[in-house]
Formats: C-alpha cells, structure tokens, sequence
C-alpha cells in the first residue's frame, strides 16, 4: 500500500485510471454479468535478481512456485477442505492458470527466467529492481507478460502493482525465501503463497480488511467476504470475530489476508468476480480475441 499511495501521489494519470477501472468494475458486479467460463493462461517471466549465489534461486524453486499457482487459481489446492462449512459454498476457482514464457518480447524462444547477478545485496520495497541502469532487470512488455522479480527484499515478503500502472513497473516483487516451497524459502512463507496474494492484487484484488487500519469501515469492494476490523496474523481459530461479523466472523483463510502460509486456502466468488472485471478492462490484452469478445458481451464462447 504504501507503494501505490507514492504513486497516486506521484502520477495523477494512475489516479484517473483507477477511478475508471473501479467505475467498470462496479458497472459489471451490478449488471450481473455471466462468469467467465474459458480458462485463461498468464505467461511469466520471472527475473532473478541476485548479488549472492544463494539468491540465484534454482529451477525447481521456481517451478514449485507455479505448480502452487497452478493449484491455488484453479481451487485444486491440496488445503482447500479446511475451508469452514459456513464458506464451501463461496469457495471459487479463479479458472486462470500461470506458465512461464516460451516466447522473448523479440518472438525467440525462452525459458521465461531472466537471471541477473547485482551488486545490490538487499532491495527496498521500492521499484528499484525493476531498472537495469539500477541494478535491477527491465520489464518485458507488461500486456504480455506477467513480471515476477524475485530478490533479496528488505521488510516484506513481497509487493505487487494494481492495474493501471505504468507498463515499467508493472509486476510482482518477491522476496527469494518467500518464493516456491523448495530451495531457499523459510517457515512459515513457505507455501508459495506470497505469490498468490501478490497476483491477487495485480488483478486488482484489496486486502480482505478493506485496507482501513482496524476500522469497519474500510471495504474490499467484494460482496461475499465478511467486514473485517484488522488483518489477521498467524494461524487464526476459526470464528475469529471483529466488526460485529458474527457468527462466522473474519473470513482469514482467504489468500487477501495477512496469516501464514498454512492458514490461507481460498478466493471466493466475488474475488474472482474481480479478478474478471480486471480482466475484461486493463488487463484484456492477455486474452485471446475470442474471450476478450465473449467478456465484453458477458456471455462465453
Ligand atoms: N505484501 C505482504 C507482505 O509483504 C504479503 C503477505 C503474504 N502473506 C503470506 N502469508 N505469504 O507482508
Ligand atoms: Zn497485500
Ligand atoms: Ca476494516
């Protein structure tokens, strides 16, 4: 969050992008339009930014990581029957699936990991990796590619831009031992689920508390996720109850909260009724012609 508000701060454009995007997000929601039934498949390019060999993180590291991925948007998580009985009924599959490149932005073939050593040992939370000329990596084309840049990062476990960004810094920051669920990544972000949450948010996804301090007043813009006071921490007891949310109380498991890795298992319908509307606007260019006419018209092919 603070990331985004130096950049509303900073970019008045982002402002009136966002303003724009949340206008037809809202538009979509109230006229009901039909779930997309198509799966769509994101491309990544990862950039392994590393000064020490053991931030040079492997390929099996990386590949746990998509598998995660792989599982977590298509509701095929192994964890997912933890999920309350109060909240089967809204548990969702998101229907979006993540492979790495097999195309450079010159049309060559690739392996979709960029490795480049720097002399940057530890990163801000900032877009510093995001800049060869700073020790970083560039982006590849951000409507085609969804950017992951995983590096030594100082006092988080990761960052991620909404849509409507500029394309340079549009992308996925992770921190190395918070990526995968192999190689470097350390208890309890060991689940690979710091990706999942940061992807949320890149399709425009807020935290689950509505992003408001400990207030009930905040909002997620999401219908079918409870109001929640704070962000929740560790591994919450289910009914974990704020904002007279009883009974059922804070939905924590949901991958927009704040618990550990072994405590967050779900999206639920809404949250992908999002990720949708992100879909169909700013993020259409990932879509093919056919889908992107079926979005448009909210019918499916
Ligand atoms: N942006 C959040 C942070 O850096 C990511 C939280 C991810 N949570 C998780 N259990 N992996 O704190
Ligand atoms: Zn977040
Ligand atoms: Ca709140």
């Amino acid at each position: 969050m603070p990331v985004h508000h130096q950049l509303l701060a900073t970019t008045p454009r982002y402002a009136v992008a966002l303003a724009a995007i949340e206008n037809e997000t809202f538009a979509r929601r109230n006229a009901r339009t039909a779930a997309r039934e198509e799966v769509v498949t994101i491309p990544i390019v990862v950039h392994v930014v590393y000064a020490t060999p053991e931030q040079n993180i492997s390929q099996e590291q990386i590949d746990s990581q998509l598998k995660v991925l792989n599982e977590d948007f298509r509701r095929t998580n192994p964890d997912v029957g933890k999920v309350p009985e109060v909240w089967k009924n809204v548990v969702a599959d998101a229907r979006l699936e993540f492979k790495l490149a097999d195309t450079d932005p010159h049309g060559k073939p690739t392996s979709g990991v960029v490795r480049k050593e720097t002399s940057i040992e530890v990163f801000e939370p900032d877009h510093t990796v995001k800049f060869a000329d700073r020790g970083g990596a560039d982006a590849w084309p951000a409507d085609r590619y969804l950017n992951v840049w995983v590096c030594e990062l100082k006092s988080a476990l990761g960052f991620a831009t909404f849509p409507g960004g500029p394309a340079e810094i549009d992308g996925l920051v992770i921190l190395h031992s918070a990526f995968g669920t192999t190689g470097t990544v350390k208890a309890p972000y060991d689940g690979g689920r710091t990706a999942t949450h940061e992807i949320g948010h890149w399709f425009n996804l807020r935290h689950i508390w509505g992003d408001d301090g400990d207030g009930c007043s905040g909002s997620d813009f999401v219908e079918d996720t409870p109001n929640q006071a704070g962000h929740n921490s560790g591994i919450p007891d289910f009914p974990k109850l704020s904002c007279n949310n009883g009974p059922n109380g804070d939905m924590f498991m949901n991958y927009m909260d704040y618990v550990e890795d072994a405590s967050m298992y779900m999206f639920t319908k809404g949250q992908t009724e999002r990720m949708d509307a992100a879909l169909a606007g700013p993020r259409a260019s990932f879509l093919s012609p056919q889908v992107r006419e079926s979005m448009r018209l909210g019918t499916s092919v």
